[in-house]
């Protein structure tokens, strides 16, 4: 599979809560591969948190950044990475996901986010009146693009290592 995966980056895209975090570590370490994180990478270049930057330069600032961010780490493989949701969402970054990564989407249902996401605040998007209903949205209008993804991978009631083991095989 290394010899297979060349310098391409493995990234994982999807939603909040779909596992992109937890499934790409165990990944990377079934691959022997690093493990990198687009926010946190966002959070080092900026020195500031995900929610300090929204609050601070708002969204679309913080969206230049992310694409900036993952459009470097996509010709930085062979490694793994979790992107934040919304990367995939823009156009330029997605072409450049697709020319030079091997991309895989988590999928799960709103059941299993909105679980997922309730043991961490740290998701600006989701501090509505109803986060469920936002996540729902954000189902309909990301699933179809999130679907251009080379590999699906359906994370629902399935454990994180077998999804693990899943992408290491379609990859
Ligand atoms: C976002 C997802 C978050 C983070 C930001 C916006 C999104 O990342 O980038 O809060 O637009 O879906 P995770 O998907 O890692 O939670």
């Amino acid at each position: 599979l290394r010899e297979r995966l060349g310098s391409r980056t493995i990234a994982l895209v999807g939603l909040m809560g779909a596992g992109k975090t937890t499934v790409g570590r165990r990944l990377a370490s079934l691959l022997g591969l690093p493990f990198r994180d687009s926010d946190v990478e966002i959070e080092e270049v900026s020195r500031m948190t995900i929610p300090e930057l929204f609050e601070a330069y708002g969204e679309p600032e913080f969206r230049a950044l992310e694409a900036r961010v993952v459009q470097r780490l996509a010709v930085e493989g062979p490694q793994v990475v979790g992107t934040g949701g919304g990367a995939y969402m823009n156009g330029e970054t997605r072409e450049r996901l697709k020319s030079t990564a091997v991309t895989v989407w988590l999928k799960a249902d709103l059941d299993t986010l909105m679980e997922r996401v309730s043991r961490r605040s740290n998701r600006p998007l989701l501090k509505t009146a109803d986060p469920r209903e936002t996540m729902r949205r954000l189902i309909k209008e990301r699933y179809p693009i999130y679907g251009q993804a080379d590999i699906v991978i359906e994370s629902r009631n399935v454990k994180r290592e077998q999804v693990a083991s899943e992408v290491a095989e379609a990859v």
